[in-house]
């Protein structure tokens, strides 16, 4: 993927952003699943990081009275660039960016011990954690991530670090601090007292860092293989304390689902281990959900959890391919993940790709033509889906009064760029044709609550 973006001065990567301003053109959201709205005649107004006006270019005039923007603050749309909102990736590992595209020989569980745990284990040294998580917060931003919802690593200074980078960069995220009391490697796990300690102090650091409404604390038990029953009841009750929320991995690969059941013997399935804990909750988000079975599938929606739906990192551990359709059929919310470094990409725009082809391979295998997702479909999971998901869709997610501007401008005509218009297009069809082709070069501008953090 080529990269073109440049960014801020180092000391505040966010560009300085008059406190209201408007844009003029198409607006490309969806407000239902499987439906992308397009007003091309679209005007959106900001106002301190919140769109305070949705409208048409005929009421400019009046809308930027209302709202007192000056006209050095309004921004013309040209053919060939729409507005849309910001991607919202649902689950990603910010320490194991340094291993994207790496040991995909291996399948999930050889992969976490010769690949993933090694390189999670130097996150105890902070200079190589700042230049790996400002790495990858860049590089999310860049590919118009406004919203990531990270795994650290298991130690407090680290996590800490992430959420600095985070800050810095201007993005929006969740930052989990993982626990890891059981089958750990000597040299990467804790304590049951240590990791509720450390998951204790990373939710107090996060929710002192008052200048920062943009990153929340997300208690983040690994996995049932990592966690003792102990341990994930007691992060259940701390959870249920800070009123935060919560994300792990269920049901990703036959091997592991295998374990857990030998691990706790006397619960139904996967599910049931993280519903016994107290771990479902219309805060919690499960990565994966491959091998969930009717009945589980039941328990989450009726937690109303979220599965964040990870086709690259599926097919790169050979992990299998979740049924996105029978999820979102039986009332699952579902995201988008790129699991970094399960899967490869740091894009979620690669990810939407990446489910549709999971999706039509899925329908060749189960001969069902229902398990096939259009683009319109996974444009909806990579915004507002992933904001349902999230439990955040009061805020982001779509292009709505009142909402966060988290918003992306997107050119499809600027070079370079993978994409040529050999003829004229409507907006629908530049939106498949960016799904389909596009790329970080193709995300012209990024916007988090109205501060503009990237800018080609
Ligand atoms: N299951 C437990 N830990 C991990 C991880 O780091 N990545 C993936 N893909 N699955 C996991
Ligand atoms: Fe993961």
């Amino acid at each position: 993927m080529a990269s073109s973006s440049n960014f801020g001065p180092v000391q505040n990567e966010k560009y300085e952003e008059p406190s209201s301003f408007l844009y003029v053109g198409p607006l490309v959201h969806c407000v239902e699943f499987g439906q992308i709205a397009i007003n091309d005649d679209g005007l959106i107004a900001v106002k301190n990081g919140k769109i305070c006006a949705i409208d048409s270019r005929a009421n400019l005039k009046q809308v930027a009275l209302k709202h007192g923007i000056s006209e050095e603050n309004f921004h013309f749309l040209k053919y060939g660039e729409f507005l849309m909102p910001g991607l919202i990736d649902t689950h990603i590992h910010a320490p194991q960016y340094p291993n994207a595209g790496l040991g995909y020989e291996k399948s999930l569980m050889g992969w976490l011990d010769d690949c993933t745990f090694p390189i999670e284990a130097k996150y105890s040294d902070k200079k190589f954690a700042e230049q790996v998580y400002n790495s990858v917060v860049k590089k999310t931003l860049a590919n118009g991530t406004t919203t990531a919802c990270y795994f650290a690593t298991i130690h407090l200074i680290g996590s800490i670090v992430l959420s600095e980078s985070v800050k810095k960069h201007g993005q929006r995220a969740l930052i989990g601090k993982v626990n890891m009391n059981a089958n750990h490697p000597d040299f990467y796990g804790e304590t049951l007292e240590e990791s509720l300690k450390d998951t204790e102090a990373f939710i107090n650091a996060i929710h002192s860092l008052k200048q920062n409404a943009l990153i929340k604390p997300v208690i983040t038990p690994r996995f049932a293989i990592s966690c003792d029953m102990e341990l994930m009841k007691k992060l259940g009750e701390m959870a249920k304390k800070y009123d935060v929320h919560i994300q792990t991995h269920v049901s990703e690969n036959i091997d592991e689902v295998e374990f857990v059941k030998t691990l706790f013997p006397n619960s139904k399935n996967y599910t049931d281990v993280y519903d016994s804990a107290g771990l479902l909750t219309n805060k919690t988000i499960l990565a994966h959900g491959v091998y969930l079975t009717d009945e589980e599938i039941k328990t989450i929606a009726e937690h109303s959890s979220a599965v964040s739906h990870c086709p690259t990192s599926n097919v790169c551990l050979k992990s299998g391919i979740c049924h996105v359709r029978k999820l979102l059929n039986n009332g699952v919310k579902v995201g988008l993940g790129t699991d970094i470094a399960g899967g490869y990409s740091p894009s979620i725009v690669e990810v939407m790709k990446g489910a549709i082809s999971a999706s039509i391979n899925l329908s060749f295998m189960k001969g069902e033509e229902e398990c096939v997702l259009n683009f319109q479909e996974v444009f909806y999971l990579a915004t507002l889906g992933g904001a349902k998901a999230l439990n955040m869709d009061d805020k982001i997610g779509n292009l709505e009064v009142g909402k966060e501007f988290d918003a992306l401008v997107i050119n499809l005509t600027e070079k370079p760029s993978d994409i040529d218009i050999l003829m004229p297009l409507d907006t629908m069809k530049l939106v498949q044709k960016f799904i389909y082709l596009g790329d970080d070069r193709n995300v012209k501008k990024v916007y988090v609550s109205g501060q503009l953090v990237k800018e080609i």
